[in-house]
């Protein structure tokens, strides 16, 4: 079963390879580059991040890869063509065609460097915007994060990763000079995410789109973070403007301006209180009593230290009642005068 990952993602390689070599040397490569140079991206960053071209046409890979009945199976197993429903009766090879055609293609390496998976943009406003991978046998989604190989590969001393939404935002980013941010392919931020960035640093920074959406994906994200948030850890929050995402912010105002908003972004303690805050009438008794109620259920989840013993307080100083967050519910120690 290893055996056959292993084909399975050499194979993705040289996959990625081909889709890199079109943007250097296709008939129609111009579209793609002049594409990318006018989001902004180098040829450097194309390299850096493998960056391709699927041109159009439905055989473009089976007829570069797929001489063999074998290798065809691989291709279908990584979800690189598709097989079509109709046509029963005509030889294997014409009843299956590439998934992605006339796109951006965006490698998905894991933590060895190794093709898992690909994104791949349309580069036009046609639908839909992002074509992205099935669930393989090397792929899964929930488990992966855009960007992550590409920052132990590249950047040194990193101190915070940057969670986004999408690859551009995660290129443009490093393109800026911010290379530490990488994307939940399209997916919630799950507990596994949150895990394996721990692994690399101390400091998350969520950062999604300035939209509905991207507070809700922040909202999800608090959720799932709390019982990682140990002692010696912390979560941040950037909310950008209404309409912006990292790529349109940092190519609106630069690396230097981006890099103080991450540093000043909104701290954990900060965004719970204030997301209750907006639930009740702190002005109230009744709205107090209710947002510790509320709160309950987020201080159970964090582990017990420090931290939680420090927002603890800020709760009890804010409905004006000593309150003590254990494992399992507040209790009430004592009034104030
Ligand atoms: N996404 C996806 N499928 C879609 C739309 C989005 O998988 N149909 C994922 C992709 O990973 C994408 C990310 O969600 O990179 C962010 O989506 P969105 O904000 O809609 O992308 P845009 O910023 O609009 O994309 P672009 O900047 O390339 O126009
Ligand atoms: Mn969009
Ligand atoms: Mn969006
Ligand atoms: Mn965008
Ligand atoms: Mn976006």
């Amino acid at each position: 079963k290893q055996k056959k990952r292993t084909q399975l993602t050499d194979l993705m390689d040289d996959v990625s390879e081909y889709y890199y070599q079109n943007l250097l040397d296709h008939p129609k490569k111009n579209q793609a580059v002049t594409y990318l140079k006018n989001r902004g991206l180098s040829g450097q960053i194309a390299k850096m991040f493998q960056i391709g071209f699927a041109p159009d046409g439905w055989q473009n890979l089976i007829d570069k890869f797929a001489k063999k009945d074998e290798i065809l199976h691989q291709l279908l197993a990584a979800g690189m063509i598709v097989e079509k429903e109709s046509d029963p009766k005509s030889n294997k090879a014409s009843r299956v065609y590439d998934r992605f055609r006339s796109r951006i293609m965006f490698p998905i390496r894991n933590n060895r460097g190794k093709t898992i998976a690909f994104g791949g943009r349309v580069l036009t406003d046609e639908k839909p915007k992002y074509l992205n991978s099935p669930e393989t046998p090397i792929f899964s989604k929930g488990q992966e994060l855009y960007g992550l190989y590409e920052i132990k590969k590249y950047s040194k001393n990193v101190e915070r990763i940057i969670v986004v939404e999408g690859y551009m935002d995660v290129v443009a980013l490093f393109q800026a000079g911010v290379g530490y941010a990488v994307a939940t392919l399209g997916t919630a931020t799950s507990v596994t995410h949150i895990q394996t960035l721990f692994k690399q640093v101390d400091e998350i920074v969520f950062c999604f789109d300035g939209d509905e959406a991207g507070k809700k994906a922040a909202h999800r994200a608090f959720e799932q973070c709390l019982n990682e948030v140990k002692d010696g850890r912390q979560i941040k929050f950037l909310f950008l403007p209404e309409g912006e995402d990292p790529d349109s912010m940092v190519r609106k105002i630069g690396k230097d301006a981006f890099e103080e908003q991450v540093k000043q972004s909104k701290t954990l303690s900060d965004y719970m209180i204030e997301y209750l805050q907006t639930q009740v009438d702190v002005n109230s008794e009744a709205g107090r009593a209710k947002l510790v109620e509320l709160a309950k259920p987020y201080m159970i989840s964090l582990p017990d230290g420090i931290f939680k013993q420090l927002l603890g307080k800020r709760f009890s100083t804010l409905v004006g009642v000593e309150l003590q967050f254990g494992a399992f519910e507040p209790t009430v120690v004592k009034t104030f005068e």
